[in-house]
């Protein structure tokens, strides 16, 4: 019961590895609010993890919902001690390929959504002064370029410099920023992933899945229970000294 008496919100929560960490924060002792542009996915899944789970509606993309989810969740939790900004969208196409739609969907939800959370989060955790812990979901992607993936990968790498940046503006507050970093996670993302893999490399759906899985040192992709213990350590007062770093888990992939 590492988060005995935490409160949490994690955004895109409704489905994949957001749910996951939900599971595992309740598993903790946290109270957890699923926070989705899936209105009825979110509500879904905090019936389904229990009492200690509520369902908040956020669009990350617009400051006013930001606002008031935030609101709605300290009303409810009394604070919040921690954010998890896991939200995000994936898009693939070749350089000549890329349409500013297409660029500026990712940067507005996967960037400005997590900054703008972030900042309105740690406003609401400086007012009521009791530090916390504000957890990012960078990507492997984040980390070096990919031929098809030029934005979503540069997405994720502004958002490990965004965390470093934050950490190192928040920890006098209390409030840590650190990310994880994925490599690849199985679940309804990556059949979406494979089937612009499958259209732009000409492969038969479900190649590309195999492809990188095979491809990971531990042996397969990972499934987003492989990501809540570093998800529960980082939200836990063992990481109250660590600061502005991004952490791999990833199954070896980044090593090799
Ligand atoms: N799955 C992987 O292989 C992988 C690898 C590296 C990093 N990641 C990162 O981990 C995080 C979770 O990935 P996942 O695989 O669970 O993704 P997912 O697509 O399964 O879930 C994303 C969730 O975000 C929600 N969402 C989308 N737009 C939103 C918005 N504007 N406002 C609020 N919610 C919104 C969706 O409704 C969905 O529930 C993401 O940040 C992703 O980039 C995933």
């Amino acid at each position: 019961m590492r988060l005995q008496g935490k409160a949490a919100i994690i955004t895109g929560a409704a489905r994949g590895i957001g749910r996951a960490f939900a599971e595992a924060y309740v598993r903790e002792g946290a109270r957890v609010a699923i926070a989705d542009i899936n209105a009825e996915g979110a509500a879904a899944t905090a019936a389904e993890i229990g009492d200690k789970a509520i369902a908040v509606h956020l669009d990350v993309t617009q400051q006013a919902s930001i606002d008031a989810a935030v609101a709605t969740v300290e009303a409810r939790f009394g604070g919040i001690d921690i954010l998890i900004n896991n939200a995000a969208l994936f898009d693939l196409a070749p350089i000549v390929e890329i349409t500013r739609a297409s660029y500026e969907k990712l940067f507005s939800v996967n960037v400005a959504g997590s900054l703008f959370m972030l900042q309105a989060v740690a406003r609401s955790m400086i007012r009521r002064g009791q530090g916390g812990k504000i957890i990012n979901m960078a990507s492997q992607a984040g980390r070096r370029g990919e031929a098809l993936v030029a934005v979503y990968c540069a997405t994720k790498a502004a958002i490990i410099s965004l965390t470093q940046s934050a950490g190192l503006n928040l920890i006098g507050h209390k409030i840590n920023v650190n990310a994880i970093s994925p490599g690849v996670v199985d679940g309804e993302h990556w059949t979406g992933v494979d089937a612009l893999f499958a259209k732009y490399e000409n492969k038969p759906i479900g190649q590309k899945k195999k492809e990188v899985g095979a491809a990971v040192p531990y042996g397969r992709m990972g499934v987003a229970e492989d990501l809540t213990g570093m998800a529960v350590f980082l939200a836990s007062s063992e990481a109250d000294y660590i600061v502005a770093q991004c952490f791999n888990v990833d199954g070896g992939q980044w090593m090799s």
